[in-house]
């Protein structure tokens, strides 16, 4: 893909406070050169950052987001929270790519307080790399309106995926390439399938219909998925009371709650 020159994207940092945070400030201290593209948040420690925040900015229009840590082994909490954060990228990364979203758009570097020049150089990279993806959305060739849907349907999943991220998908290794090894694994793979991606489609039904009432046809058109798959999630919608096929205007809709206290 070949970068647009014109094109200078919006990046979101979340830097912890104590290294990459300082890491940056010696960058600026130390006038080493780098894109004026990223808007720094900064948080105590890299743990801090929560999918939502990831999820919520993507939201908000940006292109591209940041997380900066310190190195493993140097966080300094005692919970090691930069462990904590590499599991959230990959989860983050994972939730991304089933919306649609090039999982390249978000980066976890660890970068330590004196690292001033290696701050610069990651920033460098980054701008380049989220400059040839393209603006968000254009870059996937995904319509406007399916990306508003979809990255708020994965958000309103939040609550949920993080209970589940406590009790079932939690892991702890020693390495990054430990991570990307389990992560990329048949094992997260398959929990994530059973556990969050039908979860999403059916968030992502419920969002269109609480707009309009709609057809396997008008379901499948907008969430750019074939009508056989429509028609089966609508189905199991259906049989879990979540949404109800009106016959009068021969399209589903969400179920009644009376309906469903009543019953
Ligand atoms: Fe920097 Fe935890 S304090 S990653």
């Amino acid at each position: 893909m070949v970068a647009r020159r014109d094109f200078e994207p919006k990046i979101i940092g979340f830097l912890c406070n104590w290294c990459c945070y300082a890491g940056a400030d010696l960058a600026g201290v130390s006038r080493y050169q780098y894109p004026p593209n990223i808007r720094v948040i900064r948080v105590p420690c890299s743990g801090r950052v929560d999918p939502a925040f990831i999820l919520r900015s993507f939201s908000n229009g940006v292109d591209g987001v940041f997380m900066g840590g310190c190195h493993l082994g140097d966080c300094h909490y005692i919970t090691q929270g930069n462990y904590y954060a590499l599991s959230v990228m990959h989860l983050t990364k994972k939730l991304l790519e089933q919306v649609g979203v090039n999982p390249k758009r978000l980066r976890l570097e660890w970068v330590s307080a004196s690292e001033g020049n290696r701050f610069a150089q990651v920033m460098i990279d980054l701008t380049g790399q989220i400059k040839e993806l393209g603006p968000l959305g254009v870059g996937e060739g995904i319509d406007a309106n399916r990306l508003k849907l979809k990255l708020e349907a994965v958000t309103r999943l939040v609550p949920y995926i993080k209970i589940l991220e406590r009790k079932r998908l939690r892991v702890r290794f020693e390495t990054t390439e430990e991570y990307d090894r389990y992560f990329a694994g048949d094992e997260f793979k398959k929990l994530f399938r059973d556990l969050i991606a039908d979860k999403l489609r059916t968030e992502e039904i419920m969002l269109l219909l609480r707009e309009k009432p709609m057809s396997v046809e008008e379901v499948s058109e907008a969430l750019a998925i074939s009508p056989s798959e429509a028609s089966s999630y609508l189905n199991h919608s259906a049989r879990q009371g979540i949404v109800r096929f009106d016959e009068a205007q021969k399209r589903f809709v969400l179920a009644d709650v009376k309906e469903q206290v009543l019953s």
